[in-house]
């Protein structure tokens, strides 16, 4: 049988399914197959019946759904009036990345795979369950599930007499070629790419809205171990909407000294330009880049020199790595039983694609520049739950951000590359601008501000919180007082002197009758007072909000431990308060889940 094109369509929120979307697309053209990568929710999803080969990728994200860039297609593929035995031609298999702490363990892979198999498509294998909880991450499910898949792909669609499997020492072509000008452009191609932008349109990940920074303040204690900082943005003019519960997208940049460093190591010279074309028909170069761009933007914007590097990585660098020693090194990094020494290696102390560059000098220096869209991954921009309401703070955008910054055995601090990035901008010293653009979040909140919501937002979980009493409050400001108890807030924080942020507002809101808040301060005395502690004795408030007035729950913060204890915390109230059996309170925790009366927002 000719070669029949195959088709991976992925739905990544992270970008790691991206990633393995990609991954399978070099694996298919080392085998002589035609084959297309695309995001799901950029796929025209009427085609899929002319399709004879698909692989789809998918994520689970939060409580069991699908990401962002596959909602539009999970739609369409649930409408009760698709024709049964609508996709009966094709041949598929479905690769899940999930997360085997969270209940619903790659939920997505494993109904997609169900829902195709109902519609008339033939499952090539069961589906793969890639898990971030396993030692070696997901690539534990996802190697041996590749071979058995190129297998069967193999069978069936055998490469044509006279060819062979490309093998893994030969570098496959390069996606784009770079060519370096001789000259600087005359006009500066980086204003006009930013001119070139149509206000009229909503800023989105194609065209951020560079929104001046006008506040970066500290707001936790001068001894407190943590930095967290209060941003805030002119967002004048920029057509963004907003309401409680969305979350701002930042696309941040890397440092000028990794920029620098960065050159260096590979004999580059950062202030050249370059043009970039695409070698095939059927490929783009990447919007986000100007034409020419100065070498300095690419690296600085553009390629996350920064994030640990996956294994794919050194697959590429061993096949261009002209030095023996270095490349034996590099190959066994790629091969399946250097996985452990590549997580010792790199994983698990953090080690970026800067420093192992900076390991591998020989390498380094002989990377072809045409290469390196393919080598380095884009940088990902980075979330954060918006902290105002427009009603509350016009034209403002506010966000709470903690500094991430931890030691591993490397000598250099770990940095969060956008929380550092963030942070390092002084708005005092000139316009800084920040690509940015907003999306709803995973919290909605009821229409009516009378309805009651109970807030549980430790720590930085608070930032949405204070979005949706700011809004509330103002909704229900038509002269009325507000309703009581409308908004209760359980905080938690280690000290009220360093990290009790917004007291002030939240005193101010108590004192008007807005706000019931109440309070947990972890380090204050001998036992740890977490908001689960304050939630229970609550448990009278709260069941009679929940049961006899139709109140709201939500949960915010880290995704670590605290989700499960607050959960745990209802349930038990659920049991005390309600007289409820204990699988009676986690079914009526799931009716509240289904009603979308308890969300949640975590974070890692
Ligand atoms: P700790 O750091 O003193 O342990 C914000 O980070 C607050 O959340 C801090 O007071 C922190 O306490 C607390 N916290 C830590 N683990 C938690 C958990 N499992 N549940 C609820 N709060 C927690």
């Amino acid at each position: 049988m000719p070669n029949p094109g195959l088709l991976v369509l992925f739905g990544s929120q992270t970008g790691t399914a991206q990633d393995v979307s990609e991954r399978l697309g070099r694996e298919a053209r080392r085998r002589r197959l035609d084959c297309r990568v695309q995001a799901l929710d950029s796929y025209p999803v009427v085609n899929l019946i002319n399709e004879p080969l698909v692989i789809f990728v998918c994520a689970t994200t939060g409580q069991g759904d699908p990401p962002d860039n596959m909602k539009s297609f999970w739609k369409f593929l649930f409408r009760k009036n698709l024709p049964l035995t609508s996709l009966c031609q094709m041949d598929f298999a479905v690769l899940g990345l999930g997360d085997s702490s969270y209940a619903k363990f790659n939920f997505v892979a494993k109904k997609l795979h169900r829902r195709l198999l109902q519609l008339g498509g033939s499952a090539l294998l069961p589906v793969c369950l890639g898990d971030d909880q396993h030692e070696l991450g997901p690539d534990a499910a996802v190697d041996p599930w590749l071979h058995e898949l190129w297998e069967k792909v193999l069978r069936l669609y055998p490469i044509l007499p006279g060819l062979d499997v490309i093998p893994p020492g030969v570098p496959l072509p390069s996606t784009f070629t770079l060519r370096f000008l001789q000259e600087a452009p005359t006009a500066c191609s980086e204003e006009q790419h930013a001119a070139t932008t149509d206000p009229a349109n909503t800023p989105s990940e194609l065209q951020p809205f560079l929104a001046p920074m006008v506040t970066n303040q500290r707001v936790t204690g001068p001894s407190h171990f943590q930095d967290v900082r209060l941003i805030e943005f002119d967002i004048t003019g920029s057509r963004l909407s907003f309401s409680a519960g969305s979350v701002v997208l930042i696309q941040p940049e890397n440092t000028d000294s990794h920029v620098r460093r960065f050159c260096e190591v590979l004999g580059l010279d950062p202030d050249q330009y370059f043009t970039l074309q695409a070698r095939e028909p059927g490929v783009s170069c990447p919007v986000q880049l100007p034409q020419p761009c100065m070498l300095r933007h690419l690296v600085a914007r553009y390629l996350d020199i920064a994030s640990v590097p996956r294994r794919s990585f050194f697959e590429l660098l061993a096949c261009l790595s002209p030095h023996e020693l270095e490349r034996e090194k590099l190959q066994e990094f790629s091969s399946a039983q250097g996985q452990e020494d590549l997580h010792e290696y790199c994983n698990r102390p953090r080690r970026t694609i800067l420093e192992v560059l900076c390991d591998f000098p020989h390498t380094a220096a002989a990377i072809p520049p045409d290469y390196l869209l393919d080598l380095i991954p884009r940088i990902r921009p980075r979330a954060f739950s918006i902290a105002s309401s427009l009603l509350v703070h016009p034209s403002r955008l506010q966000i709470l951000v903690a500094v991430v910054q931890y030691q591993t055995r490397l000598r250099e601090p770990r940095r969060g590359l956008c929380s550092s990035w963030l942070a390092s901008l002084d708005p005092g010293k000139g316009l800084v601008r920040v690509p940015l653009w907003v999306r709803p979040g995973g919290l909605t909140f009821p229409k009516t501000p009378d309805t009651p919501v109970i807030m549980v937002g430790p720590g930085t979980g608070v930032a949405p919180f204070r979005a949706a009493v700011q809004e509330r409050v103002a909704q229900s400001m038509t002269g009325l007082p507000c309703a009581s108890p409308g908004n209760i807030l359980f905080f938690g924080c280690r000290w009220r002197d360093q990290d009790f942020y917004w007291e002030a507002e939240w005193r101010g809101l108590e004192e008007r009758g807005c706000l019931v808040l109440i309070t947990a301060f972890s380090r204050e005395q001998e036992q740890k007072v977490y908001v689960q502690h304050r939630l229970r004795e609550s448990g009278p408030l709260v069941w009679e909000l929940l049961d006899r007035q139709g109140a709201f729950f939500y949960l915010a913060g880290n995704a670590k431990y605290m989700p499960t204890d607050v959960s745990e915390a209802l349930t038990s109230i659920f049991q005390e308060e309600g007289g409820l059996s204990g699988p009676e309170s986690a079914a009526y925790l799931a009716r509240l889940q289904q009603m979308l009366r308890f969300q949640m927002e975590t974070w890692a």
